[in-house]
This record gives structure tokens, sequence and C-alpha cells, in this order.
């Protein structure tokens, strides 16, 4: 993974490190709104941009299939916004998307702006994708075997 994109700035990148989640959870919880704190992915799906030895940026690819993954848990702490860092855990998200021969990302967010001058886009410009809150389900009304 390089760790040469923000080389000039003091900031490198890399995969997240076992350990790590209670900063990568720290980061996160700065931004109740935007990010789910729950369910989050393992440590192992997060790449992080480090200042110092400091995690002030991180990223997941969540891995669903050969066709397809989620970039999630994006968040860039507000001192060090504004840099490029979440363009370039975005892109480092595709690098290891395309590596692990993953055809296809989502986002599900609000900062459609940011994902849109990313690349993304609904699905070949036509298709929505569309979500259904299963917890919304009146009863258990499914008929188990
Ligand atoms: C969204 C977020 C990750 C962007 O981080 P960042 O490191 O400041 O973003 P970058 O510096 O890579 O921004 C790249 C470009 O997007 C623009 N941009 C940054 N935040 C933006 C936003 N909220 N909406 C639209 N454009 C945005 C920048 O101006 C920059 O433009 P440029 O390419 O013309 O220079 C950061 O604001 C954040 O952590 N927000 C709170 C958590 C969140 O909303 N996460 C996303 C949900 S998955």
């Amino acid at each position: 993974m390089t760790a040469k994109l923000g080389a000039k700035k003091g900031i490198s990148f890399r995969p997240a490190r076992t350990g790590e989640m209670p900063s990568i959870r720290a980061l996160l919880r700065l931004y109740p709104e935007q990010l789910a704190q729950q369910n989050l992915p393992r440590v192992s799906s997060f790449l992080v941009a480090t200042v110092g030895g400091r995690i002030v940026g991180c990223c997941a690819l969540q891995i669903y299939s050969k066709r397809l993954a989620e970039v999630r848990s994006l968040a860039v702490h507000p001192d060090f916004q504004q840099r490029r860092i979440a363009s370039q855990l975005v892109e480092l998200c595709k690098q290891r998307a395309r590596a692990r021969g993953v055809k296809e990302l989502f986002a599900v967010t609000s900062q459609t702006s940011f994902f849109g001058r990313a690349g993304f886009a609904t699905f070949r410009r036509e298709k929505m994708a569309m979500f259904f809150e299963v917890n919304s389900l009146p009863g258990k009304t499914y008929p188990e075997a």
C-alpha cells in the first residue's frame, strides 16, 4: 500500500492494523449524524491516513461479493479536512477493490457531491439504489420450517 500519496504534507496512507479500532471509532464518533457507529466493518477492511503516527482519516472497503463492495465509514478529522485525504482514501479503496477483483463499488452517503467528484454515480447513470428497513415490518409472520 502506498505511503507516498501525501508524503509532502506529512500524511501517510496504509491499511489499518490490529488494535487500531478504538482510534477509528473515536474518529467516527465525531460524526454521529453522518456515520453509523454500530456494526462497523472489521479492522482489516479499513484504510487509514496518519499524521505523526496519529490516525486522522479512515475509510473502509466492505466486500460483499466479487460483484459488489461498499465504501463506508469515511471520516477525516476536522483539523485535517480539505487536504484531499478523503479523496485519497477513496482512491485507495478503488485500488484495493480492483486488486481483489471486485467489479463495482457503492456508497450510501449524504455527501453525494463529494462521491460524485470521486466518480460515483447512479447505476449506469440511470438506476437508483432503493432500500427497505426490515425492522419496519410489523410482526413476525414468516412461517418457520
Ligand atoms: C466528507 C469528508 C470525508 C471529506 O474529507 P476531506 O478530506 O476534507 O475531503 P477532500 O479534501 O478529499 O475533498 C476533496 C474535494 O471534495 C470537496 N469536498 C470536501 N467536502 C465536501 C462536501 N461535504 N461536499 C462537497 N464537496 C466536498 C473539497 O472541496 C475537495 O474539492 P476539490 O476536489 O475541488 O479540491 C469530511 O468532510 C468528513 O469527515 N465529513 C464527516 C463524515 C462524513 O460525512 N463522511 C462521509 C459519509 S460516508
